[in-house]
């Protein structure tokens, strides 16, 4: 996008235009929707050497290039693979790395599903599976084996937002020889970009905020020049493509990620310095904060928040979490984030094995939508209010 001595164009800009260019499809501005298995050769020489762009619809098509592209340029990567759910984009680039034998490090606060995926599935391939307290920085150094692997980030952790200090990981992690991968689902790109803090494999949920909708699932998977092969490999091997409706519907979704964050970040940020003020709340837990224990790690490192954070409710049990779901109105009660809706759900900690969870009550994660901010917090007072008339709780 940008020519020589040009300066690199905004993030607004690059998301308004990366991955497609109009000339390159008689001037429409968006890409086809190309739905394609069978793609044709003009001869059989053509055939047998398979000598073109495209050859075979899971191979990659039109739509999914210009997706590609897209997170290419805003990740800073040498190539990405587009996969049908965000849990997808986990599994492909763990199943490219980890053989029998190997040894993966994983922070404690990694989304549930990834620690299912290397309980049950890694395990049973002869992996050997060990989490680490996301506060650890340079201290991996001292889980690292001879056959350590990969390091599997996540950062923010999810639920409790601890934030990682991935330069000081990824420093050792890649002078012992492992791949370093990041989950970059709740930053975006917009907000942070791992390749450039040490990390070789950035991976999104873009089901969250790069579809933003609540209406798609998709994932993506971003590698440097050093892993770029070998995660393309398995993809192709797995088999695992998405739908081009699907891939459109995201590469929409990106056109307005930057204002669609902004109006996240704002929000969050009003509603959790709100929060905290609030009774019946003990904690807010947003690196944005600066209060947080993780925000000088996040202002060092990050150019942003997103909308999702959680609350822990000073005292009570399970009881008071769902009075506080149950008064709410606006809020849907959902299991994702970075729609452009409101959404709270009451987490469990119990997965967890490294780390403390001495928290004053249970934990509720909400995603800050971009609805009125009084509405907002109307709702959220109706919950908090419903809370604490539940009682003590404790017996849930
Ligand atoms: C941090 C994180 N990574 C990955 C995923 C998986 O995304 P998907 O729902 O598209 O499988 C989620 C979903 O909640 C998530 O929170």
């Amino acid at each position: 996008m940008e020519g020589k001595g040009e300066t690199k164009p905004g993030i607004n800009t690059r998301l308004a235009h990366a991955g497609h260019d109009p000339r390159s499809f008689h001037g429409f501005v968006n890409p086809p929707v190309v739905h394609a298995s069978t793609v044709l050769f003009p001869d059989a020489a053509t055939m047998a050497a398979r000598n073109q762009k495209y050859t075979y619809g899971t191979r990659g098509t039109p739509t999914t290039d210009a997706l590609a592209d897209a997170i290419n340029e805003l990740e800073g990567s040498a190539g990405t693979i587009v996969v049908p759910s965000g849990l997808a984009a986990v599994t492909i680039p763990l199943l490219a790395f980890l053989s029998a034998g190997d040894h993966v490090l994983i922070v404690d606060s990694v989304y549930h599903p990834t620690r299912r995926f290397a309980d049950t599935m890694l395990t049973r391939l002869g992996v050997e599976v060990q989490y680490y307290d996301p506060l650890v920085g340079a201290g991996i150094a001292a889980l690292m084996k001879r056959n350590t692997k990969v390091v599997f980030t996540e950062s923010p952790g999810s639920n409790t937002f601890e934030m990682q200090d991935i330069p000081a990981i990824a420093s050792v992690a890649r002078e012992r020889g492992a791949v370093v991968m990041m989950d970059n689902s709740w930053a975006t790109p917009v907000h942070f970009r791992p390749l450039d803090h040490g990390v070789d494999i950035s991976i999104h949920a873009a089901t969250k905020y790069l579809a933003g909708h609540s209406d798609v699932l998709m994932g993506t998977v971003s590698a440097n020049e050093r892993c770029w092969a070998q995660l393309h490999e398995t993809f192709l091997t797995l088999g695992c493509c998405p739908a081009p409706d699907d891939v459109y519907q995201v590469l929409r979704g990106l056109r307005t990620l930057g204002v669609r964050l902004e109006r996240h970040q704002k929000s969050a940020l009003e509603i959790a310095r709100w929060l905290e003020g609030q009774p019946g709340v003990a904690r807010v837990l947003y690196p944005g904060l600066e209060n947080d224990p993780g925000h000088a790690i996040w202002k060092r490192d990050f150019s942003g928040a997103s909308g999702t954070l959680s609350i822990a409710l000073d005292g009570g049990g399970t009881k008071n979490a769902h009075a506080f779901l149950d008064a709410l109105k606006l809020f849907g009660l959902g299991y994702s984030w970075g729609g452009y809706e409101s959404l709270a759900v009451h987490v469990s900690l119990r997965d967890r094995t490294v780390t403390k969870n001495d928290y004053e009550g249970p934990l509720i994660r909400l995603q800050i939508g971009i609805e009125d901010v009084a509405d907002i917090k109307a709702d959220l007072a109706r919950g908090l209010a419903a809370a604490r008339a539940a009682g003590d709780g404790q017996e849930a």
